[in-house]
């Protein structure tokens, strides 16, 4: 009976003072020139735990995205909040409001009392992301202002265009996986054999380890158990920033257990690095690894730890979830196919440096116009670091601005954004590579990459290897034909993929 009174009391406690918070808020947005947001129809619209749950169940059947998950702009608007544990969480495919959260946060000094407008102070990560550190420590992904600062500019020597440009390991390792691929018509899982070519790549780019060197059958063994235990040590964190406030109640020992194994995999090859204190070896120019320019930095082993994960974090099924959709793409559209081969007939191979492959226009149009269709990210959000105001989505019309409270989040909705009929055309849901020799999307209209001071740092490697891989491909091969009739199904992580993969028959 105690117990019950008990819980029944603190419900009310919280309830209480949620109404509380809510009316203050209310009072605050109306003194700012605010007009109230639409929400999502929770059946909870205290805390939200419908959609909280309903994701839950929906992960763990496998089936459908999340019911607030759109590809097209949603039923209740260009800007509304669902609720999540109580606090607003705000998605727009307004670019005002996309530039106010990575661009230039809406200046609301003067009487009101609020201060600071640097977008830095006012939009953050680390709220969100800090409680991911048992895993990766402390790195760009997790913190904010001058502590992101600092981690970011230990990246820079790695994505330096020196460093960048030197594909030749690449080329080969490309070149061996396209000899390798069966030709015979027999269906391949493109999306399979892209994941783990550029797993290897990122492995190489990462730490300087290019599996096919590795000396024994124990290294590769080692190289194999850190990959399950990493995969497992991120689920944890994504869980847990998921999870938010109820966090702390997940299991932790099993978790502490696969991060442990991760450290000593990373510490084991910084060590390595560090006592080699050899300048990079001279052969063929290889690029140097992020692990060496950070051992060139610093000698503090757990934050080279902590950047190498922040790395592979970052760049792990992007560069091969965008040419799996690519080539879901072309398997369907012969005639996009057959263009690009007559594009790039009679070019010699020396012609594909990293500039060409950049600039080289009927590849960048397939690329860009397979970000537009299915973005690798779905969504990309900030956290509100103190009270603050987005220009768009207040009121009936959706013309105000609208009160967002410290803690609140606000994320832009990048499949909406790039299904916008005025920017992109009428045909926004169709694949047509050459609508990018006439439209020019603003800044925030079109953000494969994200935008602002904390974009892609990886965007022109990335690219330039699709581009590469896209040119051998259509150089080597006569035919990608398509071998599954489904949709492009969304199976939502933390990038989205297409849950049947990419199976196609080559000729
Ligand atoms: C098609 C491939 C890729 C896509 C679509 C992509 C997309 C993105 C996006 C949207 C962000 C911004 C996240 C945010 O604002 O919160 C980002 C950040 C980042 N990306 Fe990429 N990325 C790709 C490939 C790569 C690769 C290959 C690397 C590294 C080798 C990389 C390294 C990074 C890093 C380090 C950041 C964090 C920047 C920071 O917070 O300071 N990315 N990426």
């Amino acid at each position: 009976m105690i117990v019950l009174l008990t819980l029944a009391a603190t419900a009310i406690a919280i309830i209480f003072r949620h109404a509380l918070l809510r009316w203050r808020y209310r009072a605050r947005a109306r003194s700012l020139g605010c007009q109230p947001i639409r929400y999502y129809p929770h059946w909870d619209p205290v805390f939200g735990t419908d959609v909280l749950f309903g994701t839950i169940i929906n992960m763990l059947l496998k089936r459908k995205p999340p019911q607030n998950v759109f590809w097209d702009e949603p039923p209740y608007g260009k800007t509304y909040a669902t609720l999540n544990q109580g606090r607003d969480w705000i998605t727009t495919v307004e670019p005002e409001n996309i530039e106010a959260i990575f661009g230039k946060a809406v200046s609301l000094t003067g009487d009101d009392g609020i201060k600071g407008s640097r977008t830095e102070e006012v939009w953050g990560n680390a709220p969100l992301r800090s409680v991911m550190e048992p895993f990766c420590g402390k790195g760009f992904i997790t913190t904010d202002g001058k502590e992101w600062q600092h981690y970011r500019n230990l990246l820079k020597p790695s994505f330096v265009k020196a460093n960048v440009s030197e594909m030749s390991w690449f080329k080969a390792a490309a070149s061996d996986f396209v000899a390798n691929l069966p030709k015979n018509n027999q269906t391949v899982d493109m999306s399979q054999r892209l994941d783990q070519f550029f797993l290897n790549v990122s492995l190489n780019f990462l730490l300087g380890i290019r599996k096919e060197q590795e000396s024994t059958a124990m290294d590769q063994l080692a190289v194999e158990e850190f990959l399950q235990a990493f995969h497992e040590a991120e689920m944890g964190a994504g869980m847990r920033v998921f999870f938010g406030r109820l966090g702390p109640l997940l299991p932790r020992k099993k978790w502490m257990q696969v991060c442990e194994k991760v450290h000593s995999f990373v510490d084991g090859r910084v060590r390595q690095a560090m006592q080699s204190q050899q300048p990079y070896p001279p052969s063929a120019k290889p690029i140097k690894s992020l692990l060496h320019n950070l051992t060139t930095q610093t000698s503090d082993v757990q934050e080279i730890r902590s950047q190498v994960i922040h790395g592979i974090m970052a760049s792990q099924d992007t560069t091969s979830v965008l040419l799996s959709n690519t080539i879901f793409l072309l398997s369907r559209h012969a005639w996009a196919w057959d263009h690009l081969r007559s594009e790039i007939k009679g070019i010699p191979p020396e012609y594909w440096t990293f500039e060409a492959l950049l600039n080289f226009k009927p590849v960048r149009n397939i690329l860009f116009e397979t970000l537009r269709l299915y973005p690798v990210f779905r969504i990309l959000g900030r956290q509100a670091l103190q009270d603050t105001v987005i220009p768009l989505g207040g009121g009936k019309s959706g013309t105000h601005p609208v009160f967002v409270a410290r803690g609140s989040s606000v994320a832009a909705n990048i499949f909406p954004l790039h299904r916008n009929k005025h920017i992109f055309g009428e045909d926004v849901g169709s694949f047509r590579p050459a609508r990018w020799e006439a439209i020019r999307p603003k800044r925030w209209e079109f953000l494969p990459f994200g935008g602002g001071q904390r974009q892609c740092v990886g965007k022109d490697k990335a690219l330039a290897e699709a581009s590469y891989m896209l040119v051998l491909l259509a150089s080597q091969l006569t035919a990608i034909q398509s071998r599954d009739d489904r949709d492009w199904t969304p199976q939502v992580k933390l990038t989205v993929r297409n849950a049947n993969g990419s199976l196609v028959a080559l000729g």
